[in-house]
């Protein structure tokens, strides 16, 4: 390579290449994450209590997963919390108490959350993807 020019778009091709594969998350990072957004966002369908709503009922998208007073109640005396706490970035919880309460519905002190809350049991790789992705969101 004795032109000039051509080594000079050569060191640039090279530059970018390496900007490039630095900027990408590794692949079983992005799996994960793929994997969380699907289950929280077309299996748990978490937002339908933990997104507020706009005057049309639609989701209020910069308060993704922010938290919201829900807006349906019980026709009968029970249990229940008439707000869904944020959990984006998930900060109520370490990773090992999410882990727990998302693979078997309980709190670290072994109390149940509120209706309605569901119990869920995903499997440990699943909490772990759903962990992984609320973490990720701002
Ligand atoms: C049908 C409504 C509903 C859905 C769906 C729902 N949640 Fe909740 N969630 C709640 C309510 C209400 C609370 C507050 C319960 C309480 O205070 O006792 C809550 C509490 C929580 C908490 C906080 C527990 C604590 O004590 O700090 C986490 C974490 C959580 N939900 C995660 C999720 C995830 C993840 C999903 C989806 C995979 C989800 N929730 C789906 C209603 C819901």
């Amino acid at each position: 390579m004795n032109n000039p020019s051509r080594l000079l778009s050569f060191l640039a091709l090279l530059v970018s290449v390496t900007i490039g594969a630095h900027a990408q998350a590794p692949a079983g990072q992005s799996a994960q994450l793929e994997r969380g957004r699907y289950l929280v966002e077309r299996v748990g369908l978490c937002a339908d209590c933990h997104s507020p709503r706009d005057q049309k009922g639609e989701f209020v998208m910069e308060h993704w997963l922010k938290g919201a007073a829900l807006p349906f109640q019980p026709t009968v005396e029970m249990p229940w919390s008439p707000v869904a706490p944020p959990i984006a970035g998930l900060p109520s919880m370490n990773d090992a108490d999410a882990l727990r309460f998302l693979t078997n519905g309980m709190r670290p002190d072994g109390s149940l959350p509120r209706p309605p809350m569901p119990q869920f049991r995903f499997n440990e790789a699943d909490a772990l993807a759903v962990i992984a992705y609320l973490r990720s969101l701002h």
